[in-house]
């Protein structure tokens, strides 16, 4: 698996498993599926409550807690309740650290918010802090205000939002762009996308494969999202092929700029490019 490394030092997989809309009943076998199948990053959230059930999975896989990076989101606003929550969340999983926090929307008592993961930080309770849906000045405010720099901001990035602008502001101050969403939350009919289908039969890879992989060879970590084995298998046989120029171009231009119907707007300021 290869690996980014956030500003503070710590190593991330580029490649990870989403588990938004996996129900608690179904995430610790998704889960364990994924971890089977060399996965080593998981992303929950406190919006998900599905938290629990990744920490079960990670212990029931039997691999060491650190060849796992776990990664949840705080969906409270201001310090207090973020505090709290944090912990609660570390309760929930039976987890002694997770290994990235993000702020999963902005809220308004940002800063206050960005205080609680900050001292989660310090005191090792998360190995890297992050953000999520924040678009660039809402993350220069924490940037020039807070006193721990982001190290990965999780936004909406597929074919059809590539996000060009905000990868370039991201790369620039140091923080790793991370995609959400990358198969267009199962809503883009992307298996029947002829220009996908064209690149992907060159190198023998499926439309999704050929995402993934575009994906990863921008250098932007992305954390796809299945129930079905046979897609968490083949989502992550990625590694063995190159993309040539003519089709990471052909991708590029895939680009409409375009979210997913009914997601948040917060990041539409920055598609001005
Ligand atoms: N920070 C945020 O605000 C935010 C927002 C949204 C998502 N996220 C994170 O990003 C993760 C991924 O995004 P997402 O959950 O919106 O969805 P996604 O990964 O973009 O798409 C998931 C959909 O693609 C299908 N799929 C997956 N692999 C496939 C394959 N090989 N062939 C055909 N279909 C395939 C899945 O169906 P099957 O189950 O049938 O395979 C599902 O319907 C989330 O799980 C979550 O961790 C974060």
């Amino acid at each position: 698996m290869k690996e980014l490394t956030l500003n503070n030092g710590v190593k991330i997989p580029i490649l990870g498993f989403g588990t938004f809309e996996i129900s608690p009943a179904q995430t610790k076998q998704s889960v364990l599926s994924a971890l089977e199948d060399g996965y080593r990053l998981i992303d929950t959230a406190q919006y998900y409550q599905n938290e629990e059930q990744v920490g079960e999975a990670v212990r029931e896989s039997k691999l060491k807690r650190d060849e796992v990076f776990i990664t949840t989101k705080t969906m409270t606003d201001g310090y207090e309740a973020t505090k709290a929550g944090l912990d609660e969340s570390l309760r929930r999983s039976g987890l002694d650290y997770f290994d990235l926090v993000l702020i999963h929307w902005p809220m308004g008592h940002d800063l206050d918010t960005w205080r609680a993961l900050e001292e989660a930080y310090q005191a090792g309770k998360a190995r890297a802090i992050g953000i999520s849906n924040f678009n660039s000045r809402q993350t220069l405010e924490l940037i020039n205000q807070g006193q721990v720099r982001p190290m990965v901001d999780q936004i909406e990035t597929h074919m059809f939002l590539q996000q060009w602008k905000m990868h370039e502001f991201l790369e620039k101050e140091g923080i790793i762009h991370e995609s959400y969403s990358p198969l267009g939350n199962g809503q883009q009919n992307l298996m029947s996308n002829l220009v996908l289908q064209e690149i992907g039969s060159k190198y023998g890879k499926s439309p999704i494969q050929v995402i993934l992989r575009y994906l990863i060879q921008n250098n932007i970590m992305t954390i796809p999202r299945s129930t079905n084995p046979e897609h968490i298998k083949s989502n992550i046989d990625i590694f063995d092929f190159e993309l040539g120029e003519d089709d990471l171009k052909k991708l590029r231009k895939l680009d409409q700029r375009k979210p997913i119907d009914g997601w948040p707007a917060e990041m539409r300021e920055d598609e001005d490019y």
